[in-house]
């Protein structure tokens, strides 16, 4: 089994093991990452081969801190106050690579910009501390399937062959909310961790916010499990199982999974992937899910849903 326990001992081991080109699996507060060194070539070419992964899908940088992007992207006054607000934590800023940027072309995509993070979960900080590369990290699941929010997740997913720090349940649970911020107007690509609305009290309205926003780069087909998804759910139909929200279940399920009975956003967020895999994993029809208010974590929810449901053809 490659799943560790972060002793310092074994962060270290992983950040040697980073730096040198491999491949390890690290836990962040929103998912699990495939980390790799972003100044790599073949360290990023192989996360992309790992994952099945087009291309054309740029990756996220992870650093320790903001200071560590000095020589790789440019901030203006606006990505510095959404950093001093929202980092460490679940927001992507998209910016401008700066000249001479050393991140691998192949993260960015070919694109003249890079997307950065500084991760708030404590093993992430310290392996990235002792790293002292910048990582780029997609989440730790085959393209188009579901992220991972355990460990065993990944292994499942991506090979036990894979060494994987063990940081327990991420506990938002959700990827980051991704902001372009290469031109004026900042632009939502991903709902995420961070509620739009409180971007929105710091910057102003966003451009592309909203429900069923496009991100570059993002599959309509997504997050998919094997058993088709239905949406809004009412009644059962079928042999349905049910992923459940609020107090009010509709009749005719026996298998339920209620990603929060009190209707708490924060807590149905983190549970998400972890019950659509259960789900998946129980002899039924399909997964019905039930409807999740349009506001605040929603908006991230709905996202994952509607491509979780997405006709699986459109590989767009
Ligand atoms: O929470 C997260 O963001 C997780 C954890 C591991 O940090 N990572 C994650 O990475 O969700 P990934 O690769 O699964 O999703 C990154 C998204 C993709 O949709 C990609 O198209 C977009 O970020 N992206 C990356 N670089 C971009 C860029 N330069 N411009 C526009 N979109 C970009
Ligand atoms: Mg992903």
């Amino acid at each position: 089994m490659a799943i560790v326990p972060p002793t310092p001992a074994n962060i270290d081991a992983a950040a040697r093991a980073l730096r040198s080109g491999n491949l390890i699996g690290i836990p962040t507060e929103t998912v699990y990452g495939l980390a790799g060194n972003a100044l790599d070539d073949r360290a990023v070419a192989a996360i992309f081969a790992a994952k099945g992964r087009p291309q054309f899908n740029p990756l996220i940088c992870h650093v320790a801190d903001a200071a560590a992007l000095e020589p790789l992207v440019v901030m203006d006054a606006r990505a510095r106050a959404l950093a001093a607000r929202f980092w460490p934590g679940p927001l992507t800023l998209v910016l401008p690579r700066r000249e001479g940027c050393p991140v691998s072309l192949l993260a960015s995509a070919g694109l003249d910009t890079l997307a950065v993070r500084v991760p708030a979960h404590p093993v992430a900080q310290a392996l990235l501390e002792k790293a002292g590369v910048p990582v780029a990290a997609p989440s730790a699941n085959r393209s188009g399937r579901i992220s991972p929010t355990r460990p065993e997740h990944v292994a499942g997913d991506l090979g036990s062959g894979l060494l994987v720090l063990d940081g327990g349940t991420c506990t938002v649970g959700v990827e980051s909310t991704i902001l372009d911020l290469s031109e004026p107007q900042a632009r939502l690509l991903r709902p995420g961790g961070v509620a739009v609305e409180q971007i929105e009290a710091l910057t102003g309205p966003l451009a592309g916010a909203g429900p069923g926003i496009k991100a570059p780069g993002m599959l309509a087909s997504h997050y998919a499990p094997a058993k088709p998804l239905r949406l809004d759910a009412g009644a059962a139909r079928g042999k349905e199982a049910l992923l459940g929200f609020g107090p009010n279940v509709p009749p005719g399920y026996t298998t339920v999974l209620n990603l929060s009975p009190s209707g708490n956003l924060a807590e149905a967020a983190a549970n998400l992937f972890a019950y659509l895999r259960q789900l998946d994993a129980t002899v039924c029809d399909g997964i019905a899910a039930m409807p999740i208010p349009e506001n605040g974590l929603g908006l991230a929810i709905n996202d994952r849903l509607r491509r979780a449901a997405a006709p699986r053809d459109v590989a767009a």
